[in-house]
């Protein structure tokens, strides 16, 4: 049970439970013509399949005058529950492949949002790769190969390693903790539940691109936390920036982990347990718009400037329609969301992610 199929009706990755670590690599591609984007696209699925089951990249050759095939470093690792989910991003559907009538309608760049600082080396990306394993070398060793593979084709964009708490930390498999302490992935859709993901997660061929049909939309946030700030303010502000308790993660006024949230709910003076401009009320809202959150923790080591550490989240998030989802909602907790003044999004991207691959196809074959 350290393998998850690389080959589905969906791309592993997306539903999958969140591995302990994360390696996201974004990808330029500098080639051009169709053709050598199909060639990358078949030598990444046949690496990336083989690498789902704890395999080296290619068969090695007993030539000692050659370079090895693979760089060798997983050699006697375990699959670590790898998966590899890719996906195009905005900039590749155009004339350089003959893609330009491809690109889904309501699939572009995303809007300026109220107090981003984006910087360009955290932005962007003609194709994103999403890589999650219960293993750090494992991890890296796959975006290391891919991009080796991509020589000629395409080039590193930017690259984010993320992590969780591992499950040899937590056997229990509890919400993992985000570093500003609180519990995070609490209220997220069921993915055992096929008719909520085909709700919130997954692109209907039926949605304006017949070849996008089960795949989905993935949103890349970079968000610095400040976290000096956020540690000198007191539990109680903390608590009520959330709208969740810091110890179990239950909605305020409220005693578990998973009671609902309700926005209406009072204490005895009258007024909302949950404060109306609380992370949580306002994602929340009426409820009407999810988000399939798969977040990772990273850190960057010190910012030169200030001389503080360089940390937050590297949000992800799944969703069938970017604009009416992952935008309208990120709109609004720009907005007036409490947390902004903890956080900084300093980095985005999106991605359209390909449905899953059947044996003998490969990534983005449906595009073609
Ligand atoms: C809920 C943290 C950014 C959407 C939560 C919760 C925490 C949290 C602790 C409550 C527990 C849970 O249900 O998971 C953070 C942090 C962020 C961040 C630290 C930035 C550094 C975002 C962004 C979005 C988002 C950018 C979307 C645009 C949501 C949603 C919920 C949620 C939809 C669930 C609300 C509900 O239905 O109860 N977040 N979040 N979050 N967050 Fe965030």
């Amino acid at each position: 049970d350290n393998q998850v199929p690389f080959y589905g009706q969906h791309q592993a990755g997306i539903i999958t439970p969140a591995q302990n670590f994360i390696c996201f690599a974004a990808f330029d591609v500098t080639a051009s013509g169709s053709s050598s984007l199909q060639k990358l696209f078949r030598t990444w699925t046949a690496a990336a399949a083989a690498m789902a089951e704890g395999k080296q990249v290619g068969e090695e050759s007993t030539n000692h005058n050659l370079p090895p095939v693979d760089t060798g470093e997983s050699v006697g690792l375990n699959p670590s529950r790898l998966t590899i989910t890719f996906g195009a991003g905005p900039s590749l559907f155009d004339d350089r492949f003959g893609l330009s009538g491809k690109r889904p309608p309501s699939f572009k760049d995303l809007p300026a949002f109220n107090g981003e600082q984006l910087e360009p080396q955290w932005c962007g990306g003609d194709i994103g790769v999403q890589v999650c394993a219960d293993d750090m070398q494992v991890a890296f060793h796959a975006v290391r190969n891919l991009a080796r593979m991509a020589r000629g084709t395409a080039v590193l964009r930017w690259v984010q390693e993320g992590f969780q708490r591992s499950t040899q930390a937590d056997p229990s498999g509890s919400t993992p903790r985000n570093l500003l302490g609180f519990k995070d992935g609490t209220a997220n859709p069921a993915v055992t539940s096929a008719q909520d993901m085909n709700k919130v997660v997954w692109a209907q061929g039926s949605d304006g691109a017949a070849w996008m049909g089960g795949g989905s939309y993935m949103a890349v946030r970079r968000i610095r936390m400040r976290i000096e700030v956020w540690d000198r303010s007191s539990l109680k502000d903390q608590e009520d920036t959330f709208g969740r308790y810091r110890g179990s993660g239950a909605p305020l006024g409220a005693k578990n982990e998973f009671d609902a949230v309700d926005l209406n709910a009072k204490d005895e003076k009258g007024n909302p347990h949950i404060p109306a401009d609380s992370h949580v009320a306002l994602a929340k809202g009426d409820g009407s718009i999810q988000i399939l959150r798969r977040s990772y923790s990273y850190s960057g080591g010190m910012d030169l400037k200030t001389g503080q550490l360089d940390a937050g989240l590297l949000f992800i998030s799944y969703q069938r329609d970017l604009f009416k989802q992952f935008v309208t909602m990120q709109q609004k907790l720009a907005k007036s969301d409490r947390l902004n003044e903890y956080t900084l999004h300093v980095g985005s991207a999106v991605f359209a992610c390909f449905p899953g691959v059947s044996n003998g196809g490969y990534i983005g074959d449906t595009l073609f």
